[in-house]
């Protein structure tokens, strides 16, 4: 399913507030309970480097970045997080769950930059050398409402990507909902509109079912 080793990796995505970052720790939570090992990332970040780059993708008051600047500082950063934690993590029969991976930048970059969901997408599983993950929970909601609970959480001090104009997040959307037509298989659209009790036992539901379906290596545990 994936060059994953013997390990299993999931993925969060969506639009600015979204709501991912409560489902991953959720997921963790129940995860660990049951005994598995759990290795949880945030992209960009989860490396010294990545950490220090995400600083400076998401200060709003950092220097100018180019578009395909950025594109390549988060894949900069995502090469470092594989190399350093995914991979060896996933080797190990471990089971990782990321807040964010590659279907990120072909959404932002590639979709709301406009540089190109292909060549994004292409670039993308050139740097992770093929891995993927395995299962991609995409929280689809409406950026308008998204931007708005995000302006809630921060009191309405927005980073540099939460600062871009609404038709930048239509995009984004947008590229999340064709990459998930594209890749039903590996893709799971969950409407973020839901309570986030609801999203997580859909999540876990699908979990259990990926485990019991015997892709993950850790069926049984
Ligand atoms: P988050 O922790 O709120 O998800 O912040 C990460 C921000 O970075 C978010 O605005 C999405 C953006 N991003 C990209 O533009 N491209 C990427 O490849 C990734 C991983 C994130």
């Amino acid at each position: 399913m994936s060059a994953s080793g013997s390990g299993f990796f999931v993925a969060f995505e969506g639009v600015e507030g979204s709501g991912k970052s409560t489902q991953v720790a959720s997921l963790v939570r129940w995860l660990e309970a049951r005994g598995h090992d759990v290795v949880a990332v945030r992209e960009p970040g989860g490396t010294e480097l990545g950490e220090r780059m995400r600083n400076l993708l998401l200060d709003q008051h950092g220097p100018a970045i180019a578009p395909w600047a950025e594109l390549c500082a988060y894949m900069a950063a995502r090469a470092q997080l594989v190399a350093q934690v995914i991979a060896p993590a996933l080797a190990a029969g471990r089971l990782v769950v990321a807040d964010r991976f590659g279907e990120a930048s072909v959404a932002y970059q590639g979709g709301g930059r406009g540089l190109g969901t292909q060549q994004v997408g292409e670039l993308y599983r050139w740097v992770t050398g093929g891995l993927l993950p395995s299962r991609v929970y995409l929280l689809d909601l409406d950026p308008e409402h998204g931007l708005a609970r995000a302006a809630q959480r921060t009191a309405g001090r927005l980073d540099r990507l939460e600062s871009e104009p609404l038709s930048f997040h239509r995009r984004v959307r947008e590229s999340y909902l064709r990459q998930a037509e594209d890749e039903p298989r590996r893709f799971l659209v969950l409407d973020a509109e839901r309570s986030s009790e609801d999203l997580a036992q859909a999540i876990r539901l699908d979990l259990e079912s990926l485990f019991t379906g015997g892709t993950s290596g850790i069926a049984g545990s």
